[in-house]
């Protein structure tokens, strides 16, 4: 009973999904590392069903399944041959490394199939244009797996500018990074070229983009100036037991861009997968009645775990406010869950992408601005062409 009685101080809302019993059929392309999250968190849907699986690595598809339980699944070796072979498919969780995010996006849209599609969107914007192209053509539904939206904290950031608190935002600085937390745990699809393309600016920088840009509407870019380096990427002493790996490293481990957006606004971004600092920095956003500060976390992955703080001038006093982090229910089926049951959810019902390619296309333009400004030594025009 008192249970029942304290329901009022509930505040969180169930996540309900759209399972009306019809199952959707899913395929798995690319079975790395987080294509094991997607699985795990589908298998605990019982209106999904998988029923194929690709990677270019003939017999991993299946040993990974064998592995995770998963039985009366279809193998293939590759995204085209899936898609080739596999007719009546609703869906497609494309887990390949960076590079293959645009040919798998774009062969499975043209094949009719509804893409969640990992971050970052691609590596280069070309890329992304190419992806959102083949989208509008398809009618079919993509959306970006930047599971931190689906956090709460991380909405209250948006519901924090979106109040009005902040006044008008003018400028904006990046915060998270880590002083040692380049990618190699399952080998070096992260650090190659040939295979992620681009390293910190893509990987965790995209987070922090889509935290930011996410809160204030995404407002287009208009020029960028980029900075990357690879100090420890290339220094054989970073890697403990795999001095080998410096000779792949191909991308950044380290980025900073000085970004002018649409609506007057000001990006000031800077990120690490290594670098002798703790933290470059919270993140902060500046308005004209309030700032807002995001804890920085020891590693950045996306996520912050401290209290945000608001800062203003009330009555002639400065003051700083609080706001206290949002504690995950007894029953949360955490971010993952979320970020995936959304996308089924979507699908079922013909409902909206949770992270749209029409917003996540300023995010990779962005980081293909950094790379790009950073190449050529000056700054540059972001240019966008029409989809
Ligand atoms: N959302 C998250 O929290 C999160 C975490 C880690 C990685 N990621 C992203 O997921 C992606 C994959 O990362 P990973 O660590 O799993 O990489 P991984 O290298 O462990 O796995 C990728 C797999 O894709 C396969 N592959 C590549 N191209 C393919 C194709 N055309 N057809 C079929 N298989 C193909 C590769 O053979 C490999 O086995 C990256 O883009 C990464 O940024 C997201």
């Amino acid at each position: 009973m008192a249970n029942i009685l304290d329901r009022f101080k509930e505040t969180i809302e169930e996540v309900v999904g759209a399972n009306d019993g019809k199952k959707i059929k899913v395929g798995i392309i690319g079975c790395g590392w987080i294509a094991e999250a997607h699985v795990i968190e589908y298998l605990k849907m019982d209106d999904v069903e998988i029923v194929a699986a690709a990677d270019l690595i003939p017999g991993k598809a299946e040993a990974f399944m064998d592995r995770l339980g998963v039985k009366g699944v279809r193998y293939y070796n590759s995204c085209v041959e899936l898609v080739d072979n596999e007719k009546d498919l609703d869906a497609v969780s494309i887990c390949t490394y960076n590079m293959q995010h645009a040919p798998c996006a774009i062969y499975c849209l043209e094949h009719g199939i509804n893409v969640m599609l990992e971050k970052p969107f691609t590596v280069t914007l070309e890329e992304a244009v190419a992806v959102c192209k083949a989208e509008k053509a398809s009618g079919k539904l993509l959306t970006i797996g930047f599971q931190p939206r689906m956090s709460e904290n991380m909405q209250m950031i948006k519901k924090i500018v979106d109040s009005g608190e902040l006044g008008q935002v003018y400028y904006l600085q990046s915060g998270g990074g880590r002083r040692r937390g380049i990618p190699t745990p399952y080998g070096t699809s992260f650090i190659e070229k040939e295979t992620g393309g681009v390293g910190a600016v893509g990987d965790i920088g995209s987070y922090s983009l889509d935290m930011l840009l996410g809160a204030v509407g995404y407002p287009k870019p208009l020029t960028v100036t980029g900075y990357k380096s690879d100090f420890f990427g290339k220094d054989p002493g970073y890697y403990a037991n795999h001095p080998e790996y410096a000779e792949k490293f191909g991308v950044d481990d380290f980025a900073a861009g000085f970004v002018r957006l649409e609506g007057g606004i000001i990006l000031d971004f800077r990120i690490a997968w290594a670098m002798n600092m703790d933290t470059p920095g919270d993140a902060i956003i500046l308005g004209t009645k309030g700032g807002l500060r995001i804890p920085s976390t020891d590693c950045w992955n996306g996520e912050f775990d401290k209290p945000l703080k608001i800062y203003k001038t009330i009555a002639g006093q400065e003051v700083c406010t609080e706001v206290p982090l949002i504690p995950h229910p007894d029953n949360d089926p955490g971010l993952f869950y979320r970020k995936l049951r959304s996308f089924v959810d979507a699908v079922k019902t013909g409902g909206k992408a949770t992270c749209p390619s029409s917003e996540i296309i300023y995010n990779q333009a962005i980081i293909d601005g950094i790379v790009k400004s950073a190449e050529c030594g000056h700054e540059i025009e972001v240019e966008i062409p029409e989809i």
